[in-house]
């Protein structure tokens, strides 16, 4: 098996936005799915569920669900991260969005992991909710939090970028 090291991964994860449409082999997307699996959460409450949608009718629809961006619908595979208020939260400020932050960090294993299988995500926020639900199935007390195409890239997508603010603008020490 072949193996990245972490920071190669971590500095050339891109948001590919161009797939092309083989499916990526079981074992690959088993190792993201244990990643996945593996990711912390409040009090381990593992408050997810991650649906990995295929069927080429519902990628279509999820397309216009997330308003037209077309790319997501070249990937073979979609995944959609769910979340919902387990109910109880030790300590936790953020109340019943707390599993926001849970599956941000999930979903934070699953697009590296996925970097290091060669394979292209791209982080989509810009969804109707409450369709995508619908079409689904997803229950009413579940949120639907992340949408990602899954796939190999078209061109070469994993180009280290400096697209960032420089350190001393995002880190301080003893005080912000
Ligand atoms: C919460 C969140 C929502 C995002 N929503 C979208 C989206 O709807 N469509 C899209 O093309 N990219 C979306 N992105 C990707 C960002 O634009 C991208 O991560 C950022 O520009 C940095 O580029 P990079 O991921 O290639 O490093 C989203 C990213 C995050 C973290």
């Amino acid at each position: 098996m072949f193996t990245m090291e972490f920071y190669e991964v971590v500095k050339t994860r891109r948001s590919v936005r161009s797939y092309r449409s083989e499916m990526p082999p079981g074992e690959a997307l088993d190792r993201v799915m244990e990643a996945v699996r593996m990711a912390p959460s409040g009090s381990n409450r593992q408050p997810w569920r991650f649906i990995l949608v295929t069927d080429a009718e519902k990628r279509r629809k999820l397309v216009a669900l997330c308003k037209n961006q077309g790319f997501i619908g070249e990937a073979p595979a979609v995944v959609v991260a769910c979340g919902f208020d387990v109910g109880y939260n030790r300590g936790g400020y953020m109340g019943d969005k707390q599993f926001l932050v849970d599956i941000s960090i999930a979903f934070t294993h699953l697009v590296l992991a996925a970097r290091a299988e060669g394979l292209g995500t791209c982080w989509v926020g810009d969804f109707e909710n409450a369709p995508v639900k619908e079409l689904l199935e997803v229950p009413d007390d579940w949120d639907v939090v992340v949408v990602s195409p899954l796939g190999y890239p078209k061109t070469d997508a994993f180009v280290e970028t400096d697209r960032r603010k420089p350190p001393d603008e995002i880190f301080s020490w003893e005080r912000f």
